[in-house]
């Protein structure tokens, strides 16, 4: 490679949404003729891909890109191409002002000018080689058998405390036969599983209301026939999907996760709260009740379900009371997984103006205890496994330990497993549960899927 060459180093924040943006980034890069460096005191251009839905995430952005700075400062030539959520949120002028290592911004909802952003902002760069084969290699968030598909953009639910609707912007949805397209795409360059990504994925097509851009796209519920569709176009390939909104699951599709064998049963279902006062602050459009129902639903339809949630502790007027609700909740429904956040005031939410008065040192041990309970529910339900046989796609060497591989299941169950010489990333084995531990499960290789 010509040392004219421009290398860049791409730094993301955030959630599964971010992770997609930066490896469309990285794709249009390397397709122009940069090179990735592991390190961004080594390149011209950094792309730091931000996230705001807490204070602490867009802190840990800010001070990044100071860091950046102090780098530039020092005599290197790196400039920062903003990305992400922060973006639509701040003046560009004020935080190139603040930060004149900043080149340009790209907002999350343009993502589609990122090429040609990058050409008006950076000379061409002469004579490079294409980097080919191994661009979509290193082009994943988890391995480069699996893809993020994004769906749509925005989020137009308005929950009382999140500041994604006015980073993200309204709904705006894909057309099925680009979402096809892609798909057909990234398995043609090797891809054996993917995550279809919405930020509220069962308002897909919904902002389409009578314009309809598809005819081939149609009934009452648009994500389930997209889901419908790809299930039936790609019977080989694992279809996962992120995020449901809880009161939007319609019974109707969790019938067709159940009736696919390559639909994931790992349901991701944000519950927030196990209160109903919180639930109704929080503008959630639900009750507890509900989401029992629609959790014995689930239950009913699929026995073998991954449920898992996100929960905030602390919001504005949550006091002892509507805690242990959340605590009977999580007791109640035994998820597989819960993501758990300190509430965070961000601005200009409705959130933002309730009072806030719970002492921060209350909220952290709030938050211990729900931690605590929800380690043990998670380790029992893994125990609950030991015993079964799993296939998993390998991902590649375990963390931890060079001879032991890593792999998941369709259902996102994570397990470790003895290496096998014979077996490599991207190939389906079936391995037996033989031990449950906090984050993973310890399996032995039975077969070859
Ligand atoms: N404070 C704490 N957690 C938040 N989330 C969104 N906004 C906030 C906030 N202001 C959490 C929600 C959401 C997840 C992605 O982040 O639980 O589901
Ligand atoms: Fe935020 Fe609610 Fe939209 Fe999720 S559904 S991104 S929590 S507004």
């Amino acid at each position: 490679m010509p040392e004219t060459c421009k290398k860049y180093f791409i730094k993301t924040f955030g959630c599964q949404m971010n992770i997609a943006d930066s490896n469309r980034f990285a794709r249009i890069l390397d397709e122009l003729g940069f090179t990735r460096s592991d390190s961004p005191s080594e390149s011209d251009l950094v792309v730091v891909n931000t996230c705001v839905v807490r204070a602490k995430a867009e802190d840990k952005a800010i001070s990044y890109i100071g860091e950046i700075e102090r780098i530039r400062k020092s005599g290197s030539k790196v400039s920062v191409i903003l990305a992400g959520c922060l973006v639509p949120l701040v003046n560009e002028n004020e935080i190139k002002r603040r930060f004149p290592v900043i080149l340009f911004s790209i907002n999350p909802e343009n993502v589609d000018t990122f090429r040609d952003l990058v050409l008006e902002h950076c000379k061409p760069v002469p004579d490079c080689e294409k980097i080919s084969d191994d661009v979509i290699q290193k082009d994943s968030g988890k391995s480069s058998f699996h893809a993020f598909v994004n769906i749509m953009r925005g989020c137009e639910q308005h929950c009382t405390y999140c500041i994604v609707p006015k980073a993200r912007g309204n709904n705006a949805s894909r057309k099925y036969e680009d979402i096809r397209d892609e798909i057909k795409w990234r398995i043609d360059n090797g891809a054996k599983a993917i995550t279809l990504l919405g930020q509220s994925i069962l308002d897909y097509g919904k902002d389409w209301q009578d314009k309809k851009p598809i005819s081939s796209i149609k009934g009452d519920d648009l994500f389930r026939d997209l889901l419908d569709r790809i299930s039936i176009e790609f019977p080989d390939i694992w279809i996962k999907f992120l995020t449901s909104h809880s009161k939007d699951l319609l019974f109707e599709t969790i019938d067709l996760i159940a009736s696919r064998d390559n639909i994931s049963k790992f349901i991701h279902l944000p519950i927030q709260s196990g209160d109903d006062g919180i639930l109704k602050k929080m503008n959630r459009g639900h009750n507890r009740d509900d989401y029992f129902k629609l959790v014995e639903y689930i239950n009913n339809k699929i026995p073998d379900v991954r449920l898992s949630s996100d929960i905030i502790v602390g919001f504005p007027g949550e006091n002892l009371d509507a805690f242990e609700q959340s605590l009977d909740l999580l007791r109640r429904v035994r998820f597989f997984k819960v993501f758990t956040f300190l509430y965070s005031t961000r601005p200009s939410t409705a959130a933002a103006r309730m009072k806030d008065d719970l002492p921060i040192e209350e909220k952290r041990a709030r938050l211990n205890r729900l931690i605590d309970l929800q380690n043990l529910i998670t380790l029992e339900r893994h125990k609950e496994l030991v015993g079964e046989k799993l296939i998993i796609m390998v991902e590649g060497p375990a963390l931890k330990s060079e001879e032991m591989l890593m792999g998941r299941s369709l259902s996102e169950d994570i397990v470790i497993f003895n290496s096998v010489d014979f077996v490599s990333t991207g190939d389906f084995v079936r391995v037996k549960i033989i031990e449950e531990r906090q984050r993973t499960l310890i399996g032995e290789f039975v077969d070859r899927a």
